[in-house]
């Protein structure tokens, strides 16, 4: 079958098959959140030692998605009575602010060394966020995460996340679909040479479900730490209704909207505002503003712009280079075919 565009395009009763086995693939794993819990017990151990007041919180893909997928990593961020007090509280970025990070996770990495001696653990302070990442465990029983401290702003992205993944049943497979793709394609930044973290893709496929009105939006403000829980209640995952063509149609239907009707040269991704009314123009996302980045030595690109909900001016696309940009196209090209690569 031939698109608008004269493309080959998978044809859907395999896109649904494909997609069916997909999710039968994944109810036939365990997804329970048991694995995480126990990291979080063993977590807040060392974090207690360090410092009494601090309680490790788990964000990323397990709040996301209510699930421990295979292969994700684990995102904890360790917070005090304060910070979750003011729960809606903007996170700082000043290099006083990142000092004090480092210093409590070069404490906790101390900690770590000496609690659990096999596990590999290598502090990064040189990043936006200072973060302690850790390879806990041998062999397949491995599981990686990444902890931070003092910023609430991924307990809260998560939580919003969560809040539009819950209002749709095919949302949590689309992202899992789309997360998994991207992975395989390279296009994620978890891969070497990648571009879009997981986060990316989920604040893609939120604003794919807004424009086409499965979900509504919900204000970024309502999302407070205060009220959060943090180890994230289990989702269990069911399976697709209509054995997965909604989702197969959703599945096609995200490329077509990303290939063919989002604008990358004025529109940007964004979900503080009602979807589609965002440009690069009212955030000053300019060619200009890329050759001043560029100047004070940072690399931020503006061809493909996804608003950071919670950060103050910040592209969570910064890494999608001119060239990323064409092999993005490529590739949701090729998803078209291969729908998603299932068929490949
Ligand atoms: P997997 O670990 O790949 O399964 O997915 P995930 O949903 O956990 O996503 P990821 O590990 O990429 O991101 C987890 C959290 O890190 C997000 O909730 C964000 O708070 C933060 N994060 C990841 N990427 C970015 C980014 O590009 N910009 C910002 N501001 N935060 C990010
Ligand atoms: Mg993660
Ligand atoms: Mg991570």
């Amino acid at each position: 079958m031939k698109g608008k565009a004269g493309r080959s395009i998978a044809a859907l009763c395999d896109v649904r098959e494909a997609v069916s086995r997909f999710c039968d693939e994944q109810l036939s794993r365990r997804l329970d959140t048991q694995p995480v819990a126990e990291i979080h017990e063993k977590v807040a151990a060392c974090v207690q030692t360090v410092d009494p007041m601090m309680t490790p919180y788990i964000f990323g893909s397990t709040a996301v998605l209510g699930v421990h997928e295979q292969g994700s990593d684990v995102d904890f961020v360790c917070l005090n009575p304060t910070d979750i007090k003011d729960g809606k509280g903007a996170d700082s970025v000043s290099e006083v602010a990142k000092g004090l990070q480092s210093d409590f996770l070069f404490r906790l990495s101390e900690v770590v060394k000496r609690e659990h001696y096999l596990w590999g653990i290598e502090l990064v302070r040189r990043t936006r966020v200072p973060v302690l990442r850790v390879k806990g465990g041998l062999g397949v029983d491995a599981v990686n995460f990444d902890v931070t401290a003092h910023r609430r702003n991924g307990v809260r992205n998560s939580a919003l996340l969560r809040a539009y993944f819950t209002q749709c049943p095919e949302a949590r497979w689309l992202s899992m679909l789309v997360k998994q793709w991207s992975k395989k394609t390279g296009l994620n930044s978890s891969v070497d040479g990648g571009c879009i973290t997981s986060y990316g893709w989920n604040i893609m496929v939120v604003y794919y479900l807004l424009r086409r009105k499965l979900v509504t939006l919900v204000p970024v403000e309502s999302c407070d730490v205060a009220d959060i829980a943090p180890m994230p209640p289990y989702m269990p995952l069911e399976t697709p209704q209509q054995g997965g063509q909604t989702l197969a149609d959703m599945l096609m239907d995200f490329v077509r909207y990303y290939l063919d009707e989002f604008a990358p040269e004025t529109e940007v991704m964004s979900l503080t505002r009602a979807a589609g009314e965002t440009t690069k123009e009212m955030l000053s996302w300019t060619k200009q503003a890329e050759d001043m980045a560029r100047i004070r030595g940072e690399k931020i690109h503006y061809r493909w712009c996804i608003e950071d909900p919670y950060e103050y001016d910040l592209n969570v696309g910064r890494n999608v280079t001119p060239f990323k940009l064409m092999l993005l196209r490529k590739h949701l090209e090729r998803a078209q075919e291969t729908a998603f690569l299932l068929l490949a």
